[in-house]
């Protein structure tokens, strides 16, 4: 999961995905990073702490980091949140199995739509949205995965 500061969207989307994985009995290896370093080391901002508490996902254990080229070699799919994080990412890929494995999150619910989960670091208000666009989305993911 990656977005730009590794700090709002990207933890909601690991912890929801970790989340309905475990309910689904998948052993999925699920992490999260962003485009951006500048927050490295911190933990998630706290309206994402806040909203996914309040639907009992508990992000406090997540730390921020940045997107490594190594992580096309360590996970065999690779979520964005908008388009800007997906150009971001698709510049350090080295070839075309790097490059298949690199999708907008928001295109498991709005196939071939290019929605991006909109950046809700300056809107209080839009961390709930955010979640629930997430939950939908990782809902379908593991619907429609075959496991
Ligand atoms: P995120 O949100 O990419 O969802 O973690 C942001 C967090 C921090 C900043 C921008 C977006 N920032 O400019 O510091």
């Amino acid at each position: 999961m990656v977005c730009l500061g590794n700090i709002c969207r990207s933890p909601l989307a690991e912890g929801i995905m970790k989340a309905r994985a475990a309910e689904a009995g998948l052993p999925w290896t699920v992490d999260s990073a962003g485009t951006g370093y500048w927050h490295t080391g911190e933990l998630p901002d706290r309206r994402s702490i806040q909203v996914g508490r309040k639907y009992g996902i508990d992000i406090t254990d997540q730390r921020a980091r940045q997107f490594q080229p190594d992580d096309f070699d360590r996970f065999d799919r690779i979520f964005v949140m908008d388009v800007n994080n997906r150009r971001d990412v698709l510049i350090l890929a080295k070839n075309e199995e790097h490059r298949s494995k690199v999708s907008l999150i928001l295109d498991e619910t709005h196939p071939g739509k290019d929605r991006s989960v909109p950046d809700p670091y300056y809107d209080d208000n839009g961390f709930e949205t955010v979640y629930e666009m997430l939950d939908e989305a990782c809902r379908r993911f593991i619907a429609s995965s075959g496991y």
